[in-house]
């Protein structure tokens, strides 16, 4: 309903000129109803009759209300009754949410209702029987709903301080309670049962139930869509904010903070869970709960983000599948709607179905499906061509994803995997919003089409991928295959080199290495699947591989990453772990253990009970942001972990994929480094091109391209960093205007304009206050971004500057991307493969 606000502005004004003209004669405006002159609860043989009396200040679901029942002074107040809507065409019995002001009733909620699959009209009645039955009867004398609790021995109906209609007994017992039956909200205190469910209305003004559901089920909670089978896009066993509790077995919505603040829990009609709470003059999304695969790059693991059959890439844009000869977007102008299919499948022939084959794409449920639903849409170990003929044998799918399993062992021979590969594979009835896939590029999505009967039946595999990209994409992407090919063949040599080496290698050295000696525990792939409750709780996934919770027997926790690239000899692997275990620094994050059993290689780190950075810089995580002072400390955390990978240990490590993703947090803020030398323990054949180019778009330093990499690299993107910091968002940011999108261009812009206060973070008034102190730190992050990379200073001259005993060079050049090539890799990574390295979120979490 919140959605409306925006929509609803000139019907709002609307209503307002109708009513100042209409009922001017009247001395009570329709809006100052005295809800104090009305009841809490209701006795046996009570009847109402739906005339609204009252008008709502602007929503479209409650715009005129007939008030029943009422409650509460302060704080959040409840009316029970029926809303309808402004021309009292379609009216719900229900309960409704709201702030007063003057006695307006200010934006009412329907939190609850009983009909809202079934509207009524104007002169519809709510009775409370004499048999302690409670009926809703539409004006025409249809029976609509009822509570079924006749001769339950009912002695009346309450409506309680927390938004519950309840139908009592004698001894106040409840017998029925509208609690029990929630539709798409839930109000502090109100829980949500195992087996019961949210269901979300089909739109802001269509209460209908909807697509998407929440409900608790074998200890998650977890949305999906109302559909048979049902496609999950989220499910947790724990709760993610302060907001809800959970326990396994009942989800329960919470007032927080402890005030007496209206706020009330909803699933939305696009399937996101928002908490939404009373601020002075209007309601405020506090929170958006969901985290769905994808989230962190934006909507795309929602889905219909994109519609059906729509295709969702990393900035939310939606595309359909190339094929034209088989998708269409409904609109052009709204590609968000989908895609249509132009031949639907006929199940009568069957031998004219193929598959429209989509590289590096993947689905949302992929990875929530099989946790919850032991469905015989999951396939595990199969092939791939097991996995298409499964799809195409049974007329019901509508596509299959498959995706390569790194850690099957079963047919692996030597170092090289061919077609007898095994996977895990996944079925759909029903095909919504497919994801482009940025980081894992091991998975594909067939989508089954009709071919017109006298096609090619030849080939079953129509190849293709997504739409075209546009103009300047082109440009980036022949750039970077020039730049590629030239790299390619350059490394070609010295990696032939190595790989007959080592694979020759690699035979005889299966056998259990000697335990490294000292701190680093070595784990067997079962105690892992042990303490970790067979890798359930997921704490992120990357490029690098998934990262899970896991508790030691002690009561420690830890995090766990399961490296995918993992084709890579033992031995090497080893060498990299002793030589990152035996780092040890305050600002590091600590190697705790190791697995390298068969082909699983996991890493054990540290627990970081605050998550990575990038939540806190962009607010995710805390509506003010971080102070001032808190800032500061991360920043000369970071600073005094670089100086120590740069120079102070015995191997010199440059990071190379500093952003706020790989900033851990920990109790009490101190930031810690995570992923550093793990760049050596990737499979290098795996990442041909990527070894070389390693890193994050937004974080690359200009000369990355002329392939001349040095520490200052780091020093660039720490620059970086510590400009997201103090200004409160990314470096690239979608949802800018088109000239903000860089933040880099701006804060050069401002710099020239002498107006760089505009882009500090405006969330936090700490920051405002700490004025010069900011500004002195923007240019110690110009120092860090200067684009020649002799003039940046060395990570232990910036620990000097923020220890205040150096001050920041003056003679700086804001225009940080002065090389010609450097626009065009960027333009090239953000386009094609930004998303696509292998490290999008690759610390552990
Ligand atoms: C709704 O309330 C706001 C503030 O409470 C007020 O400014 C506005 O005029 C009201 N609109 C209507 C239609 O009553
Ligand atoms: C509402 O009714 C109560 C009780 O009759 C009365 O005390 C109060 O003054 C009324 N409020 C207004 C705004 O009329
Ligand atoms: C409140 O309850 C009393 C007694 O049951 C009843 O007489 C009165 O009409 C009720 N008031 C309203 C506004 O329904
Ligand atoms: C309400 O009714 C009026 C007149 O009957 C009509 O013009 C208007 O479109 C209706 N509004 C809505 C929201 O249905
Ligand atoms: C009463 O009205 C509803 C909708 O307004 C309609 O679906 C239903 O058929 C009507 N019932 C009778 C008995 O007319
Ligand atoms: C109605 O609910 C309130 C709590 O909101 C409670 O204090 C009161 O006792 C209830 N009344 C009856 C009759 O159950
Ligand atoms: C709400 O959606 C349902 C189901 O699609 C439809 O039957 C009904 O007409 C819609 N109501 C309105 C007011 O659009
Ligand atoms: C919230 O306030 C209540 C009453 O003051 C108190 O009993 C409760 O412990 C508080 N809860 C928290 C989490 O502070
Ligand atoms: C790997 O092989 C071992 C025995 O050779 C087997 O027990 C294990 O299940 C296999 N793992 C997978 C993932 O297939
Ligand atoms: C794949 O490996 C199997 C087993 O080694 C072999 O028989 C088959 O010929 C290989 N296929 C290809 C295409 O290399
Ligand atoms: C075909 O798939 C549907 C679900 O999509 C399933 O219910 C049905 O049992 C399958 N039929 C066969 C023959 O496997
Ligand atoms: C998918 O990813 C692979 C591996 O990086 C790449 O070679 C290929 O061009 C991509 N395919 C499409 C259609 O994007």
């Amino acid at each position: 309903m919140l959605v409306e606000h925006k929509l609803g502005f000139p019907i709002r004004l609307f209503i307002y000129f109708l009513f100042c003209s209409s009922q001017f004669a009247s001395s009570q405006l329709p809006w100052q109803y005295n809800t104090s002159l009305l009841n809490s609860t209701a006795g046996l043989s009570t009847s109402w009759t739906n005339r609204p009396s009252l008008t709502g200040n602007s929503t479209i679901v409650a715009s005129r209300m007939t008030p029943i029942l009422h409650r509460g002074n302060t704080g959040p107040r409840f009316l029970c009754g029926f809303a309808c809507n402004f021309n009292v065409t379609e009216c719900f019995f229900g309960v409704i949410l709201f702030r007063t002001k003057n006695e307006w009733v200010n934006y009412p909620q329907l939190v609850w209702s009983a009909n809202r699959d079934h509207p009524v009209n104007k002169d519809a009645t709510l009775k409370l029987g004499q048999d302690g039955n409670l009926v809703l009867t539409d004006s025409n004398g249809t029976l609509v709903w009822s509570t079924n609790t006749a001769s339950k021995s009912v002695a009346g109906l309450n409506l309680t301080e927390m938004g519950n209609l309840v139908l009592f007994d004698k001894r106040k017992h409840p017998i029925w309670q509208s609690f029990n039956h929630p539709t798409d909200s839930l109000l502090p205190g109100q829980n949500l049962d195992s087996g019961r469910k949210l269901v979300a209305s089909i739109s802001a003004s269509n209460q209908s139930q909807g697509l998407f559901a929440l409900t608790v089920l074998n200890g998650f909670w977890a949305t999906y869509t109302d559909t048979d089978p049902p496609q999950y896009y989220y499910a947790s066993r724990y709760p993610v904010n302060s907001y809800f509790s959970f326990d396994g077995q009942t989800l329960t919505a919470l007032q927080y903070p402890n005030t007496s603040t209206a706020q009330f829990m909803k699933l939305g009609a696009d399937g996101h869970l928002r908490i939404y709470q009373w601020d002075v003059v209007d309601w405020k999304e506090v929170s958006d709960i969901l985290m769905p695969y994808a989230g962190n790059r934006g909507t795309c693991g929602y889905p219909m983000v994109c519609g059906r059959y729509g295709i969702c890439s990393n900035n939310g844009q939606c595309t359909c599948p190339a094929e034209e000869k088989f998708f269409r977007p409904f609109s052009e102008r709204k590609p968000d709607l989908g895609c249509s299919q132009l031949t639907s499948i006929n199940c009568n022939s069957l031998q004219y179905h193929s598959f429209v084959e989509l590289k590096n794409t993947t689905y949302f449920s992929f990875y929530f499906n099989h946790e919850l639903s032991s469905s015989i849409l999951w396939l595990e170990g199969k092939q791939l061509e097991d996995c298409k003929r499964a799809c195409l044998s049974n007329c019901s799918c509508k596509a299959a994803v498959f995706e390569y399993d790194w850690n099957w062992n079963g047919t692996r021979r030597g170092n090289d995997w061919n077609e007898t590969r095994r996977g895990n594979c996944l079925l759909l009835n029903e095909v919504f919003s497919l994801i482009d896939n940025e980081e894992r590029k091991d998975k594909t999505v067939f989508l089954k089409v009709q071919n017109p009967s006298k096609a090619q039946t030849q080939s079953p595999i129509i190849p293709g991928g997504k739409k075209s990209r546009p103009f300047k994409v082109i440009i980036g992407a022949t750039l970077a295959a020039l730049f590629g090919i030239i790299l390619s063949i350059s490394s070609c040599f010295v990696i032939f080199k190595k790989r007959t080496y080592e694979s020759r290698k690699s035979e005889d050295s299966l056998d259990l290495e000697p335990i490294l000696p000292g701190i680093l525990t070595r784990f067997s792939y079962n105690e892992l699947k042990i303490v970790t409750q067979d890798f359930s709780r997921k704490l992120g996934q990357g490029g690098f591989g998934s990262v899970y919770e896991g508790m030691l027997s002690n009561g420690t926790k830890i995090a766990v990453k399961n490296l995918d690239g993992v084709g890579q000899v033992k031995e090497s692997f080893l060498t990299e772990v002793k030589i990152v275990g035996g780092i040890h620094h305050i600002n590091l994050v600590k190697l705790l253990g190791f697995c390298a059993e068969k082909s699983h290689r996991l890493l054990i780190y540290e627990y970081m009970v605050n998550g990575s950075l990038d939540r806190w810089i962009t607010h995710e995580k805390q509506e003010n942001g971080l102070t001032w002072q808190t800032r500061q400390r991360i920043i000369s955390d970071i600073a005094k972990g670089l100086a120590y990978l740069h120079g102070d240990c015995s191997h010199k490590i440059i990071h190379l994929d500093i952003k706020p993703q790989n900033i851990l947090l920990d109790q009490n803020f101190n930031a810690k480094i995570s992923d550093f030398g793990l760049s050596k323990l990737i499979d290098k054949e795996k990442s041909k091109v990527v070894t070389r180019m390693r890193g994050t778009p937004g974080y690359l330093a200009p000369e990355w391209l002329r392939s001349e990499i040095t520490e200052k690299v780091d020093v660039y993107a720490f620059g970086i960093v510590l400009l997201e910091l103090l200004c409160g968002r990314k470096n690239l940011d979608w949802s800018q205007a088109e000239e903000d999108v860089h933040l880099l261009s701006v804060f050069r812009r401002k710099a020239e304009q002498q107006q760089l206060m505009d882009i500090v973070d405006k969330k936090n008034e700490d920051m405002q206050i700490h004025k010069e102190a900011v500004i002195e730190r923007m240019s110690l992050a110009a120092w860090c971004l200067q684009g020649d990379f002799n003039k940046r200073p060395s990570m232990t001259l910036v620990v000097k500057v923020l220890e205040g005993l150096v001050s920041v060079e003056t003679n700086l050049d804001y225009n940080f991307t002065s090389q010609p090539e450097v626009e065009a890799r960027n333009h090239q990574m953000e386009a094609t493969s930004s998303p696509k390295l292998p490290s999008v979120l690759s610390g552990p979490r």
